[in-house]
């Protein structure tokens, strides 16, 4: 059986290029005992992916070159000599930008059809809904009538950082890079939105939080964490979850104003959303609770065909699409 797939080609230098990725055909091999064959139905169409076409190990090594782009992906079992996993079950996990994976079920996730389409578990019910969860519970730890200000607001995990923590009672702030995604994030429960295009963003947080910033949750890095830094308040807590603004620099810009971590008596934290594997299907439950509720939303984008994904990718980066944005395969 052949396996069509999209593998590393070239090696990103700046912004990525579609023809940084290639489509190719290999031949899916026969399973061994303990794997799992899965058909990919949805590709996550994620920032990260960009940083894993980097040479090199961070938290995880650089994709190579002709092995499929590294990315999460939602579908079934359609062959299995694994005894944990049967053929028809949903699963999501790490399978990569192709028809056909193969898996030993490690690091696979199984996904319950009432909690949600299949499409969404690799959102809002998936690691970037994950990310969200744990981002902002344990690491922001919001207290109500905090005041948070998320960036990059308008994709799955911005969106959802705000909900939750509306949920949790805090007034919540969100930045985008248009005036139409910040109408989306009115909409979606925010109680205000701010294009960081056309206002600049420390003027924007001295207008919506003249007392300061309780929570900042770091979607984007470089210009707007350091305005952020220049507005927190006393005792507050700096998520760092991602850097939209650097992942296609060479090199990453740091923070000029830290020391308002000082004189703030903040904490400064990282996250991984894979640290906190085992603890995924009980936020996995309670966000399904949240969106039959309505108290959650989500918005999905979905391409047309697994060639789709490379083009998906850049276009994730030039901002003209928002909420979640998924490759049909
Ligand atoms: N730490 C973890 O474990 C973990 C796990 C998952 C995700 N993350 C991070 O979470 C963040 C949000 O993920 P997501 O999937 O929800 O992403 P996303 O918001 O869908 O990412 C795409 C958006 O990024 C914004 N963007 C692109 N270039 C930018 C730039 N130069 N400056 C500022 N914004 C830019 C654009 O929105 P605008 O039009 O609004 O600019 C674009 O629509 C990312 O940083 C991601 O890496 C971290």
């Amino acid at each position: 059986m052949l396996n069509q797939q999209i593998v590393l080609a070239a090696r990103p230098h700046g912004m990525v290029k579609s023809g940084d990725m290639a489509l190719h055909s290999a031949q899916v091999p026969n399973l061994q005992v303990g794997q799992l064959l899965v058909k990919n139905q949805f590709l996550s169409v994620d920032p990260a992916i960009r940083y894993w076409l980097n040479a090199g190990t961070t938290y995880i090594r650089g994709v190579e070159f002709d092995e499929p782009v590294r990315c999460f992906a939602a579908g079934e079992v359609v062959a299995s000599r694994n005894d944990e996993y049967s053929v028809g079950q949903w699963v999501t996990g790490l399978l990569g930008a192709q028809e056909y994976a193969i898996s030993d079920g490690v690091g696979l996730a199984r996904c319950d059809p009432t909690d949600g389409p299949l499409s969404q578990h690799l959102g809002v019910l998936g690691m970037p809904g994950m990310t969200a969860y744990f981002g902002l519970l344990d690491k922001g730890q919001p207290q109500a009538g905090e005041v948070i200000f998320v960036s990059g607001a308008a994709g799955v995990v911005g969106t959802t950082v705000g909900q939750i923590a509306k949920i949790k009672g805090c007034r919540v702030i969100g930045s985008a890079g248009s005036d139409e995604k910040c109408r989306y994030l009115v909409e979606a429960g925010f109680d205000a939105a701010f294009n960081y295009k056309t206002e600049d963003t420390d003027a924007a947080l001295k207008r919506l939080a003249p007392g300061g910033v309780h929570i900042y949750f770091d979607n984007v890095g470089g210009d707007t964490l350091d305005a952020a830094l220049l507005n927190l308040a006393r005792g507050a807590r700096v998520v760092i979850c991602g850097a939209l603004s650097q992942y296609n620099e060479s090199a990453y810009a740091g923070p000029k104003n830290y020391m308002k971590i000082l004189t703030a008596r903040g904490i400064l934290t990282g996250l991984i959303v894979f640290d906190y594997a085992a603890q995924w299907p009980a936020a996995v439950r309670e966000l399904a609770g949240w969106l039959r509720e309505g108290k959650v939303s989500t918005r999905e984008v979905i391409e047309p065909g697994l060639s789709s994904f490379p083009d998906a990718l850049v276009k994730l980066y030039q901002g003209g699409t928002f909420g979640k944005l998924l490759v049909s395969v």
